[in-house]
C-alpha cells in the first residue's frame, strides 16, 4: 500500500519529504538548544525541541514499513503516562536521578534497537554490511554502560546505594580490559556475521563495565557523571540511527552527544577539575549533612544570630546580595526569598543575587528555582559580575550554600575543592549564613567562611528562618 501522504508530495517535487520533515526537526533542536542557555529563553527552547521531536516521530511513523500501529499506540500512552506521573511528582532536588533514568531508558532503547536489527538482518534480502555490524557492537556497547551506569547513578544520587567512592583494585586496568573486550567482540561480529553469540557477551561486559565506571564516582561529583552519560545516550541514539538509516535519529543523537560533553565540560570548568580527575579521583562522600552540632573543626569561634538579629541588620543596610545553595532548595525556600526581597527593596535597598555554576545538584538548579519564584532575570548575577559587586554590599546572605562560598578554595592546597572558583562572601560587610548546622557540603569539606569575624550563622532550615525574618522585618 502507498502513503497517500508520500504519493502527494513525491508528485510535489518533494523526492523523499520525510528528509524535509527530519531538517525542520534538527533545526528545531538546534536553536532549541540555543534558547536553552539563558533563563530567559529556556522554556521557549523546551517548547520548540520538543515541537522537533514531535515532527520526527510523526515523520517516521507515517513510514510504509509500519505494519501495525497497536504496538506503537501503546507504547506511547504508556510512555507518555509514565513521564506525566514522573514530571508532576518528581521533587526539583531529585530531578538529577530522574534524568539519570531518562538516559538509561535512551541508552539501553538504543542498545534493544540495535541487538534487533541484527536480529533482524535479512532486511527485505539485505544482509548487513560489515560497518553495520559492527556499529550493532558498538551501538550495544555505549547504550549498556549508559543503562547500567545511569542506574548506579540514580541510585547513588537517591541514596539507594552508597554515594561514597567505591575504587576497586585494578580499577583503572579493569575497565581498559572491559572496554577492550567489548571492542574485540564487535570487530569478531564485524567479520564473522553468524556469530550471534558475540552479543550477550557484550551486553554482560558493557553493563558490568557501566558499573565499574560509575561506582569510583563521589556524590558530589555525580551531576558530571550525569551529564557524561547523557552525552553517552546520545552516541548510541546515533549508533542506532546508523543501523536503521533515520536521519533523525543520527542528529538528535549527535546533538545530544556534543551538548551533554560540552555540558561536562562547562561543569569540570566551574569546579577547576579535569574530567579525569572527576571520573577516577573518587573526591566527594554521600553526606550533605555532615556532622551536625556548632563546634568548628577548624578550633575558631563561630557567632550565630537569630531571626530578629538578621532583621535588624537588614533594616539599616543599603546593598544585599543572596547567595542560594542546594539548601534553598531542599527548604523549598524560593518563594520566601522572593518575598523577602520585594520587602527589602520596597525599603529602598538593592537586591542581587549571586548565582555559582554549580550551586545546587544540577545545571541550572538555582536558576530553575528562582525563576519558579518570578525572580527577575536582570537581578540574578553570575560569578564573575557577582564578586565585582560583592564588596560594596553591606550584607551576604548565603542561603544553605556552602562549597560555592568556601574561601578555602582560595588558598589550601590540600582541600579537594582547593581552585574552584567561589563567590567571594566573605568580602561583603556582614554575611550570613542560613544552615541547620556546622555541617559540610556536598564536596564533605569544613567551611572556614563560618568562623570569619564578619560572618553570623543563622541556624535552622532556611524557610522557617526566613519566614521569622519577614516577621521581623514588618516589626523593625
Ligand atoms: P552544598 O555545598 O552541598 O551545601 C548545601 C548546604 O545546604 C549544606 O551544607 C546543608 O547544611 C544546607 N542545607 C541542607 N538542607 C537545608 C535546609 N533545609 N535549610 C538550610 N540549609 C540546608 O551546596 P552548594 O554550596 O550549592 O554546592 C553544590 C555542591 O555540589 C558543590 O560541591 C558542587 O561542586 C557540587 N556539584 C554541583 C553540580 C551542579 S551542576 N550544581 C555538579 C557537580 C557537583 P546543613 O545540613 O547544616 O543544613
Amino acid at each position: 500500500m502507498i502513503n497517500p501522504l508520500q504519493t502527494v508530495l513525491g508528485q510535489a517535487g518533494f523526492g523523499d519529504w520525510r528528509d524535509i520533515a527530519y531538517l525542520v526537526a534538527a533545526i528545531c533542536f538546534i536553536f532549541g538548544i540555543k534558547k536553552l542557555a539563558s533563563p530567559k529563553t529556556a522554556r521557549t527552547g523546551n517548547a520548540l525541541a520538543a515541537l522537533g521531536m514531535l515532527i520526527a516521530v510523526v515523520a517516521t511513523m507515517i513510514n510504509l514499513h509500519v505494519v501495525s500501529y497497536t504496538w506503537i499506540l501503546i507504547a506511547l500512552v504508556l510512555g507518555s503516562g509514565i513521564g506525566v506521573v514522573l514530571a508532576a511528582r518528581v521533587q526539583m532536588t531529585q530531578m538529577p536521578q530522574l534524568v539519570a533514568l531518562y538516559n538509561g531508558s535512551g541508552g539501553i532503547a538504543s542498545a534493544l534497537v540495535a541487538i534487533a536489527e541484527y536480529a533482524h538482518v535479512d532486511r527485505g534480502g539485505e544482509a548487513m554490511g560489515a560497518s553495520s555490524l559492527f556499529i550493532v557492537g558498538l551501538g550495544a556497547l555505549i547504550g549498556c554502560v549508559t543503562f547500567s551506569g545511569s542506574i548506579v547513578a540514580a541510585g547513588k544520587l537517591q541514596g539507594k546505594i552508597s554515594g561514597k567512592p567505591v575504587i576497586l583494585p585494578m580499577q583503572m586496568p579493569l575497565n581498559i580490559a572491559l572496554i577492550a573486550i567489548a571492542v574485540v567482540l564487535s570487530l569478531v561480529l564485524m567479520l564473522y556475521p553468524g556469530a550471534w553469540w558475540t552479543i550477550p557477551l557484550i551486553v554482560v561486559v558493557s553493563l558490568g563495565l557501566g558499573i565499574t565506571l560509575t561506582m569510583p564516582i563521589g556524590g558530589a561529583d555525580m551531576p558530571v557523571m550525569v551529564s557524561l552519560l547523557n552525552s553517552y545516550s546520545g552516541l548510541a541514539a546515533s549508533a542506532a540511527g546508523f543501523i536503521i538509516m533515520n536521519k533523525a535519529l543520527i542528529v538528535a543523537g549527535a546533538l545530544v552527544g556534543a551538548s551533554g560533553l560540552i555540558l561536562t565540560a562547562i561543569m569540570c570548568k566551574a569546579m577547576n577539575r579535569s574530567l579525569a580527575n572527576v571520573l577516577f579521583a573518587g573526591v566527594g562522600t554521600a553526606d550533605s549533612t555532615g556532622t551536625a552540632g556548632r563546634e568548628s573543626s577548624f578550633g575558631g569561634t563561630v557567632k550565630s544570630a537569630d531571626p530578629d538579629d538578621v532583621a535588624i541588620i537588614l533594616d539599616s543596610a543599603q546593598r544585599v546580595m543572596i547567595v542560594p545553595g542546594y539548601g534553598l532548595a531542599v527548604a523549598q525556600a524560593q518563594h520566601v526569598v522572593r518575598e523577602l526581597s520585594d520587602q527589602l527593596q520596597a525599603k529602598g535597598i538593592e537586591v542581587m543575587y549571586g548565582v555559582h555554576p554549580v550551586a545546587g545538584r544540577m545545571p541550572g538548579h538555582m536558576n530553575v528555582l528562582l525563576a519558579e519564584a518570578d525572580v527577575p532575570y536582570e537581578q540574578l548575577l553570575e560569578i564573575d559580575p557577582a564578586n565585582a559587586e560583592i564588596d560594596r554590599c553591606d550584607v551576604a546572605m548565603v542561603i544553605g550554600a556552602n562549597d560555592v562560598v568556601n574561601p578555602a578554595t582560595r588558598h589550601d592546597k590540600n582541600s579537594p575543592i582547593y581552585g574552584m572558583p567561589i563567590l567571594d562572601v566573605d568580602k561583603a560587610q556582614t554575611v550570613f549564613v542560613l544552615k541547620r548546622s556546622m555541617g559540610a557540603g556536598y564536596a564533605g569539606v569544613d567551611n572556614e567562611l563560618f568562623i570569619l569575624d564578619n560572618t553570623l550563622m543563622v541556624f535552622g532550615d532556611a524557610k522557617d528562618t526566613l519566614q521569622k525574618v519577614l516577621t521581623a522585618l514588618d516589626e523593625v
